[in-house]
């Protein structure tokens, strides 16, 4: 096999063992749930909806009557887009970890407010 082809075999096979989630998974996709329990799960995922104050349908799609917590949603990438690239990268001044809530706090939005000078 020529050496290209079995590089891309590899990166391929790399791909589908990290989304077994959806087929249009985002690389980071797993970065906050992998090797966690249900429970474990469930807690991280209400400290989202108290940080944004939102509900799980913000973030989750209903299908045929229940939530498939598996699809992909923009809110649902933006959220593992904050968390790969703010929470797990980004310290406070006093070099402590950071969380949702730390630019949150409590709403989903709050750029609007900033540029009127409101906060
Ligand atoms: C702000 C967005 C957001 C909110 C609100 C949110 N989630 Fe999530 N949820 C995510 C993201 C992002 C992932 C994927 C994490 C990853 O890839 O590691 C996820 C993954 C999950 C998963 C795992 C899915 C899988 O692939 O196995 C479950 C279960 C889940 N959420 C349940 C909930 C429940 C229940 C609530 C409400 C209490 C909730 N989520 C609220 C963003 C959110
Ligand atoms: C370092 C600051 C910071 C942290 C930490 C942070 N965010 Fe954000 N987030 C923002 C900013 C800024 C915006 C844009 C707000 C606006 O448009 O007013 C935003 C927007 C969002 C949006 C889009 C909301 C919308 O309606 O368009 C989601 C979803 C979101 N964040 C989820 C999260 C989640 C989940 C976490 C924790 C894993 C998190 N954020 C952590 C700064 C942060």
């Amino acid at each position: 096999m020529p050496r290209f082809a079995a590089a891309l075999s590899v990166c391929l096979l790399f791909t589908f063992a990290g989304s077994a989630v959806a087929d249009d998974a985002p690389s980071r996709a797993g970065a906050i749930v992998k090797g966690k329990d249900e429970d474990a799960v469930a807690d991280i995922m209400k400290t989202f909806n108290k940080a944004l104050k939102v509900k799980c349908n913000f973030c989750h799609v209903r299908e045929d009557g229940k939530f498939n917590y598996k699809k992909w949603t923009k809110h649902k990438r933006v959220a593992l887009h904050m968390h790969t690239e703010y929470v797990a990268k980004l310290k406070n001044a006093e070099g402590g970890s950071i969380n949702c809530n730390t630019c949150h706090q409590g709403r989903k939005t709050f750029l609007k407010k900033v540029a009127k000078g409101d906060e």
